[in-house]
């Protein structure tokens, strides 16, 4: 293989973390975006257009080893274009599955991968069926086109339902059971062409108003529940025949652990993996897409990740703390916007926590900054 070049669909901050672990293989990627100020820019071309372009995708793809993509909203059928120039992975059913909850759902159910009980809404009538059969509290969730939390209502008693209809109803919607969960989980793997799959231990998660916070590992848990985990990721993966990573969100009851949501690419809960692991979520969906061998997933310590949502603090007082990585995914700030992330590492757990809690003293503190006045 000579002088590979990876074309990724998406230029955000992903893609730009994918460059960085591309490099040191010598491996190139450029990047299709509709933004010129994408953060991936710094990092290879970037072809400039919307993501169901034909033009721009036959440009970025052009002359390309491989295409892949770091933005589970990109059209399937972008993706059946692409494959017809160059092979893409993970291919377009990995898009078609994540990008409909109903999908989703139903992939789960059909490979006994436990999840919360749902029901499909099209209209007020199948609305009010859905409460009735589900019972309050509950999410209503748009089928397409949610992120951070965004196309969301929770629903805890009845006049909740008539607030989210008239905020929601004008699209395909499902509702979901409310799960009382205990802590939230993540699992991310990687699969290569020839079906072999690695997975990271498991990650903990908590969310700010819809939007990831923290992520730790690797998380405290029984032998029995990582089994579980990796077991529905693979199966997950095989399903898809996904080749990459992927990532599949998960709340933990106590008793069952139940999946919420998978995305088919590097996630913001393996960011912690640069620094963390033998090999990163990046680097190993690099070497996927290309035919590489995959790298060990071996914690190199106790990690936390801190997202920086909305403004970044002074670089100089995060590199202060011990063991601490900062990134900046050189975004404008806006509220909730991610913009970049901090990663410590640690012999062991207790010592994350005082560096831990300066950390996120002073997200919450660039944070509250861009809020209005
Ligand atoms: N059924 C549910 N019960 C309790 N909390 C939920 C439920 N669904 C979502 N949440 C909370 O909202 C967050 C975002 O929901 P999710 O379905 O993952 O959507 P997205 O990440 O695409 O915005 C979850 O991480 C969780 O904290
Ligand atoms: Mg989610």
């Amino acid at each position: 293989m000579s002088d590979p070049v990876v074309a990724v669909l998406g230029g955000g901050q992903l893609g730009r973390m994918l460059a960085l672990a591309a490099a040191p293989l010598g491996v190139r990627c450029r990047f299709l975006d509709p933004k010129a100020d994408a953060p991936a820019r710094d990092l290879g071309p970037l072809v400039i257009g919307a993501l169901d372009d034909a033009d721009a995708l036959t440009s970025v793809v052009d002359g390309a080893t491989v295409a892949t993509y770091e933005w589970e909203g990109v059209p399937a059928s972008s993706a059946r274009l692409v494959a017809g120039m160059v092979p893409i992975r993970p291919g377009a059913k990995s898009l078609e599955v994540s990008q409909d909850r109903k999908l989703e759902k139903d992939t789960f159910r059909a490979l006994d991968i436990p999840t919360a009980q749902f029901a499909i809404v099209d209209d007020r009538a199948t609305l009010d069926e859905a409460v009735h059969a589900i019972g309050l509290p509950a999410v209503l969730k748009t089928r397409r086109g949610g992120y951070d939390g965004k196309g969301q209502a929770v629903l805890r008693d009845d006049a909740d339902v008539d607030a989210a209809w008239s905020r929601l109803g004008d699209q395909p919607l499902l509702l979901e059971q409310w799960i009382a969960f205990e802590r939230e989980l993540s699992v991310i793997a990687t699969r290569d062409a020839d079906g072999h799959v690695v997975a990271w231990p498991l990650v903990e998660n908590v969310h700010e108003n819809g939007t990831l916070r923290t992520s730790r590992a690797p998380a405290t848990a029984t032998g029995d529940v990582t089994t579980a985990a990796h077991d529905s990721v693979r199966k997950l993966l095989d399903q898809l025949d996904h080749v990459g990573t992927l990532a599949l969100e998960l709340f933990d009851t106590g008793d069952a652990l139940l999946a919420n949501e998978l995305a088919p690419r590097v996630h913001n809960t393996g960011h912690w993996t640069i620094e963390g692991a033998v090999t990163s979520q990046f680097e190993n969906h690099i070497r996927a897409v290309l035919g590489l061998p995959l790298g060990e997933t071996t914690p190199v310590g106790h990690c936390a990740m801190v997202n920086f949502l909305g403004g970044l603090p002074d670089p100089a007082d995060v590199m202060r703390l011990p063991r601490s990585h900062f990134h900046d995914y050189r975004k404008s700030p806006a509220p909730g916007r991610k913009v970049g992330h901090a990663t410590l590492v640690a012999d062991d757990p207790d010592a994350l926590e005082t560096p831990l809690s300066e950390l996120l003293a002073l997200a919450h503190a660039a944070s509250a900054s861009l809020e209005t006045p």
